[in-house]
């Protein structure tokens, strides 16, 4: 299966992504996460993907693209992939549609997680993610048994720089001019299915779980 997940920072799409990609058994793909790891590598990509990070704007259009393109070559991505963060922007989504004809696929499903703002604040302010094994955490919802060390690894907990008051602020400015036109998008193409993505984590990933199988995920 080929499917995209879409929402607004926050709204739990790294969280969700874990679950339904081992469900699927496809990769996840963050585009987040393939920026974080050049950052933290001081890699040209990193150095260029971090000031606007930082600013809570989106990366370029045209690096992302060839970053997705590239990744989306990779083997392990050939049967099926879940994109986390990608697309975020129209002419994003229409580069993927144009790329996934050049293989003869498409898109199966995008899957929208549908929550407030006022959420994504609470989500985003208390956010601790893992410098090891990249597992997300919550201080409140969801918080490792020691104080900033990840239950899974062992690694040391940090919390992102764009997780900050004023950048959050941004990027749900950013979410709604650039990023929500795309529930238009795939809405007018009929791939489009959103979900409550309120309440326990483990009731939402059972609610995307149920949505997936409906359309023979
Ligand atoms: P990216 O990493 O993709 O950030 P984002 O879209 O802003 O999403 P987040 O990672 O902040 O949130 P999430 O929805 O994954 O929520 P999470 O599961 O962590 O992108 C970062 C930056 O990279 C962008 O701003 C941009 O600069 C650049 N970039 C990336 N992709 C790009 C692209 N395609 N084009 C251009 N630029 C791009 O959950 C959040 C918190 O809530 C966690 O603490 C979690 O534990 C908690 N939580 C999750 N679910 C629940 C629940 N049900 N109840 C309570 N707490 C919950």
């Amino acid at each position: 299966m080929r499917l995209v997940l879409v929402g607004p920072p926050g709204a739990g799409k790294g969280t969700q992504a874990e679950f339904i990609a081992a469900h699927l058994a496809v990769p996840k793909i963050s585009t987040g996460d393939i920026f974080r790891a050049n950052v933290v590598q001081g890699t040209p990509l990193g150095i260029e993907a971090k000031r606007y990070m930082d600013a809570g704007q989106l990366v370029p259009d045209e690096v992302t693209i060839n970053m997705v393109r590239d990744r989306l070559a990779e083997a392990d991505a050939a049967d099926g992939f879940l994109l986390d963060g990608f697309p975020r922007t129209v002419p994003q989504a229409v580069a993927l549609d144009k790329l996934l004809a050049n293989l003869g696929a498409g898109l199966d499903l995008v899957m929208e997680l549908v929550v407030d703002d006022d959420e994504v604040i609470r989500r985003l302010s208390g956010r601790r993610q893992c410098h090891g094994c990249q597992k997300i955490w919550h201080v409140e919802f969801d918080p490792p048994s020691r104080d900033g060390i990840c239950d899974r690894c062992g690694g040391q907990l940090y919390q992102r720089d764009d997780d900050l008051p004023a950048t959050i602020a941004e990027r749900l400015r950013v979410y709604a001019r650039d990023t929500a036109p795309l529930v238009d998008y795939y809405g007018a193409q009929g791939r489009l299915v959103g979900i409550d993505a309120t309440g326990p984590v483990e009731d939402v990933t059972l609610r995307a779980i149920d949505a997936l199988r409906s359309y023979g995920g």
